[in-house]
Parts: C-alpha cells; sequence; structure tokens
C-alpha cells in the first residue's frame, strides 16, 4: 500500500495524478503494438547523441541518424570506413591505440570520463567530442559501441563561464584598489599637508619655509595624480563603476574649495543599480550641496554618505559648520535663498522623493535628498 492515502490527497493533486497515470497506461497500451526490436532501434536511431558500433578491426558497421548529423557523411559513405576518419588528425594514432586497448580489455566507459577528443566533419573542421564506449558481444565476435556526444556548447558555456569569472576578479579587484587609495592614501596625504600646513607661519626661516611650500604643493599633485588614477581605476571596469568613480571625484574636486577632503560613505549596491535618471539628478543635488558647504557652512568636516535600501536611494550631507540661520522655516522649498536648496527640491521632487534640510542638534547643516530607486 502506497503511504499516501488517496483520502489524504488534495483533490486537484489527485486529478492531475489520475491523469497521468492514464497517460502512462496509453503509452503502454500503445507500446505493446511495437516489437522490444523496433522499440530498441528507434531509440538509437532517434537519439540525440551519435551512436556507432565498431568492429575489432575498428570498422564502422553501423551508425545512427545522428552521426551523420553530426559528422556531415552519409551512413552509406561511413560503413566500412576506419572511425578514425571522424577523429582530428592529432588525435587519430592515440585514438586507434586507444580502441585496440579497449577492444581487448573492455569495460563500460561512461560519457565524460577519461576520452576527450575533437571529431572532425567531413569538411575538415574540428569539433569537440565526449565518447563513451561499451562492448558488444556477437556471436562473430565482439563489437564496440561508441556514443559520441558535441560538446562545443558545452565548451563554449565553460569558456565564457570562465571570462566572466576573471572579469569579475578584475573589476573587484581595481574597485578594492580605488577604495584603498581613497580612504587611507588620499586621507593621509591631507593629513601631512594640512600638518605641514599649519606649521608654515611659525616658520621663521624662509628658505625651510619655501622648502615645505614646495613639499605641500608636490603632495596636492599626488592627490590630484591619486585622484586620477581611481578614476581611471573605476571608470575602466564598467559603466556601473562610474557612479562611484563619479562621486568621488566630485568629492575630490570639492576638497580644493572645502580646504579638506570630504568623506564619502556608499552602502548598499549603490552603483550597480541606480538608473540613469536618478544618476542625472543626483549628481547635481550633491555638487550643489557641497558648494554650500564651502560657501555657507565654514565647515571642518563634510560626510556625503549614499544609501540604498528598501526600495529608495537615500543621499546625506552632513557638516559641522555654522548650520542654517535662525531666521527662516529650515525646511525647503519654503526657505527663503538663492536657487541651489529650491534646485534639489525640485530633482528630488520629478523623482517622487523628498528633500529636506535642516540644523542638526550639534550644530552644522544637513541635507537628506530620498528617492525611490527600485533594486
Ligand atoms: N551647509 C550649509 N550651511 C549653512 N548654511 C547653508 C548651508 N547650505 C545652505 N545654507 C543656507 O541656505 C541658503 C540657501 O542656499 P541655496 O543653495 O539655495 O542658495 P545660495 O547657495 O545662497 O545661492 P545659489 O543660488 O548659488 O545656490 C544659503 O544662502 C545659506 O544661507
Ligand atoms: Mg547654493
Amino acid at each position: 500500500m502506497p503511504t499516501t492515502g488517496s483520502g489524504r490527497r488534495a483533490p486537484t493533486g489527485q486529478g492531475t495524478r489520475a491523469r497521468e497515470r492514464a497517460a502512462l497506461d496509453a503509452a503502454r497500451d500503445g507500446l505493446a503494438f511495437v516489437t522490444p526490436e523496433v522499440l530498441a532501434a528507434n531509440v538509437v536511431e532517434r537519439a540525440p547523441d551519435g551512436i556507432l558500433v565498431v568492429d575489432g578491426a575498428g570498422r564502422i558497421a553501423f551508425v545512427n541518424h545522428q552521426t551523420e548529423i553530426m559528422f556531415g557523411w552519409t551512413r552509406d559513405e561511413l560503413v566500412g570506413q576506419t572511425v578514425e576518419v571522424l577523429i582530428s588528425g592529432s588525435h587519430q594514432t592515440s585514438h586507434a591505440r586507444v580502441r585496440q586497448a579497449y577492444h581487448d580489455r573492455p569495460n563500460v566507459r561512461p560519457m565524460g570520463v577519461g576520452l576527450d577528443l575533437a571529431g572532425v566533419r567531413r569538411d575538415g573542421s574540428e569539433f569537440p567530442v565526449e565518447i563513451s564506449l561499451s562492448p558488444l558481444e556477437t556471436p562473430l565476435g565482439r563489437l564496440t559501441i561508441a556514443q559520441v556526444r558535441d560538446i562545443s556548447e558545452r565548451r563554449a558555456a565553460e569558456r565564457r563561464m570562465r571570462r566572466v569569472e576573471q572579469q569579475l576578479a578584475t573589476v573587484e579587484e581595481r574597485e578594492r584598489i580605488a577604495r584603498d587609495l581613497h580612504d587611507t592614501v588620499i586621507q593621509r596625504l591631507f593629513a601631512v599637508g594640512l600638518s605641514l600646513q599649519a606649521t608654515l607661519p611659525r616658520m621663521e626661516n624662509e628658505a625651510l619655509a619655501s622648502r615645505v611650500e614646495t613639499a605641500i604643493i608636490e603632495i596636492d599633485e599626488t592627490i590630484r595624480d591619486i585622484r586620477t588614477a581611481i578614476f581611471g581605476l573605476s571608470m575602466g571596469s564598467r559603466r556601473r563603476a562610474s557612479l562611484r568613480a563619479e562621486i568621488i571625484e566630485i568629492a575630490s574636486d570639492a576638497a580644493r574649495t572645502l580646504g579638506f577632503e570630504p568623506r564619502v560613505r556608499f552602502t548598499g549596491l549603490v552603483d550597480t543599480t541606480i538608473d540613469a535618471g536618478v544618476h542625472d539628478e543626483l549628481v547635481p543635488t550633491i555638487r550643489e550641496a557641497l558648494s554650500n558647504v564651502a560657501r555657507h557652512a565654514r565647515a571642518h568636516q563634510v560626510e556625503i554618505d549614499l544609501e540604498l535600501g528598501h526600495g529608495r536611494l537615500t543621499l546625506r550631507v552632513t557638516d559641522d559648520g555654522v548650520g542654517l540661520a535662525r531666521d527662516g522655516p529650515a525646511v525647503v522649498p519654503a526657505r527663503p535663498g538663492g536657487q541651489g536648496l529650491r534646485n534639489m527640491a525640485e530633482r528630488a521632487d520629478r523623482l517622487g522623493g523628498t528633500f529636506v534640510i535642516d540644523t542638526q542638534p550639534s550644530g552644522g547643516a544637513a541635507i537628506v535628498w530620498s528617492v525611490p530607486c527600485s533594486v
């Protein structure tokens, strides 16, 4: 008795099972009119692999239809030829040796084990094949059944997979280097530059002061070179790296007017998923926010935080400056002033998002620009 009694089955499942069983019964009934010989011949003839029968001397005694298609020879042309006619020239000798050894000591050799060879078509073109062998004992001697599979597509897919893996490894490596350069090397150089700059006013020795000034200029130039390299690394990897690279570039550019390097933080798969529409509104928003910090905030630090999650892209730009004057509403678009904040609000609005600027409890200003962004 089957463990799943009919009483426990859902009615639809029961209906499906009954239909399946009826179809199977009909197929079995139909097969009753076919002899096992006809069935076997059809299975061989219609098999998706090439099937050949070869005698002890390697002569082809039988091929199925797929063998004709695969190699471009007709059945009549193939029968009687040695099987090496189907094997690429460079493999022919070794194949003949292996074939002889197999004939002397046959065993079933499953597809994909040991015999990866190149087949050769009638027109001389080659393709990778996998061959499995099994012996067939007859009263007149031992024959070999060879089953041949064209594995061109599998090989091509493997090659594609390897290429993608290599590209991914390169992209990740480039991104890691770009990140490390930005987060560590540039920040350190900036710190060195700043501390040198701080010592300048206290230097009484003119010659020494001018050497330190030269060193500061060189540090600035080095930082610019590294920024260019980072941009190249990120842009070179692929189009989707461009948003991250672009924001880092904008931040680095702003460092000139700010006097310090903004911190940039990305959370979520920012550059893999941002669509062009969002990108085009986001980039000018970041530029304007940084320009406002440089012009109005008198800040020592600014942080750009871009986060993608829960179907939204949120940009936060926070500074530790003077904050917003208390003479007006803190939330745009009601806030009077120039065009910048209004533009940011309109850009968010166009994408169905929100924009707020306010003074933080700690004193500086913070903008939060948030738009829907499907992942
Ligand atoms: N980070 C900030 N810190 C302090 N005040 C700010 C900050 N950002 C904006 N503000 C204030 O908000 C006002 C409006 O900013 P908005 O960007 O709209 O105009 P703007 O920068 O003065 O001129 P523009 O049209 O060139 O952008 C500013 O004039 C400034 O007083
Ligand atoms: Mg402005």
